[in-house]
């Protein structure tokens, strides 16, 4: 079995193709970061464009790292939900004109199912029951994950995700986009106590939330005071050592909420996993504070590998699940950018 699946769903075009037993034979990441840098974020517009442009030749890359040619492939697969909705429709087009044109089916992946499911391809173990936390640009979201494409919401942000609060701190701090690296990079300099930044809900261990925009206030205060606009400017004139103990104290905050929240959702749940995906699981002081706190309470925990972390198409692998089910789509299937399918 052969599966090509593409994935569009905010700014990196990826396909990979899987094989037998979740074996990788091919896949490729085209970043989209350098033409939404000097923008602090993600244009959906700009995205939408560049994935138009690189679709194709990800797809040949792709097929020729795996030494395969499209005739080969059993199904194609493509994540459809959630994402920006011009940059979903990109994939979307390519899948359903490669399933028309080949004769194979179509099958549908959600993006945030898939990022857990990178645990299961990387590990080679079933994780599954499990909490999944899943910490991107666009989500910082706790799930009761009963089976791969079984998920139950038990929370999530209720402003900004974990990975736009360190893409937005890091515009402040005058640090290059995405924010999640160059804050961590920055932070290894820093001292996580210098400030008592707030951990938002942490307190509430029944309710299964996150906030992170009274933190990025609080970062804001610490540059400009109340009311007073551009923090990147006054962040320019400070010392680098004041930088760094900054993005070190944010970066701790933002980790400790994670962190606690995840260890809240693993006691709540009575499950004895939990598996984690997203951008910011690449975060290094997240992944060891999250690490002994697994020790510490006795859970298993997959973390995603770095590679698979941010956006790529190898957490497509979900579709084997649906491929070995039969659930496979009609061409006409639509995107789906907000809802989150179960
Ligand atoms: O999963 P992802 O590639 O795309 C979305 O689906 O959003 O996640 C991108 C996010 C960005 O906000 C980026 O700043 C963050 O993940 N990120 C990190 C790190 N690497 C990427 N955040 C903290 N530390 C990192 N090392
Ligand atoms: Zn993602």
């Amino acid at each position: 079995m052969k599966i090509l699946a593409l994935e569009t769903t905010c700014d990196e075009t990826a396909a990979a193709v899987i094989g037998d037993d979740l074996c990788v034979l091919g896949s490729v990441v085209a970043s989209q970061d350098k033409i939404h840098e000097r923008f602090g974020g993600v244009v959906p517009e700009l995205a939408s464009r560049a994935h138009l442009e690189q679709i194709l030749p990800v797809i040949d890359e792709t097929l020729r790292r795996s030494g395969i040619a499209l005739t080969d492939l059993d199904a194609i697969a493509v994540a459809n939900t959630p994402g920006l909705a011009g940059s979903l429709l990109v994939g979307l087009a390519a899948a359903k004109a490669l399933c028309f044109a080949l004769g194979k089916p179509l099958i549908a992946v959600n993006h945030l199912q898939a990022h857990v499911y990178a645990c299961k391809v990387a590990f080679k173990e079933d994780p599954f029951p499990c909490v999944g936390l899943i910490v991107s640009g666009g989500h910082s979201s706790l799930y009761r994950c009963e089976a791969p494409t079984d998920f139950t919401l038990l929370g999530g942000t209720i402003d900004d995700a974990a990975g736009e609060a360190f893409d937005k701190v890091a515009a402040m701090l005058g640090l290059p986009f995405p924010g999640g690296p160059a804050i961590q990079r920055v932070a290894e300099k820093g001292r996580p106590t210098a400030h008592a930044f707030p951990r938002s809900l942490l307190d509430e261990p029944e309710r299964l939330a996150f906030s992170f925009s009274g933190l990025k206030t609080a970062v804001r205060y610490k540059l400009v005071g109340p009311g007073k606009s551009d923090p990147a400017a006054a962040a320019a004139q400070l010392p680098e050592k004041e930088i760094a103990d900054l993005a070190a104290s944010f970066q701790e905050a933002v980790v400790d909420c994670l962190v606690g929240k995840s260890v809240q959702a693993v006691r709540q749940t009575g499950l004895t996993t939990l598996c984690v995906g997203g951008g910011v699981a690449a975060n290094a002081r997240f992944r060891q504070k999250m690490e002994s706190a697994a020790r510490k309470h006795g859970f298993r925990l997959f973390i995603a590998p770095l590679s698979l972390c941010t956006d790529n198409a190898v957490m497509g692998a979900i579709a084997v699940e649906r491929f070995k089910a039969g659930l496979f789509e009609p061409l006409d299937l639509d995107v789906f950018p907000g809802l989150v399918r179960g």
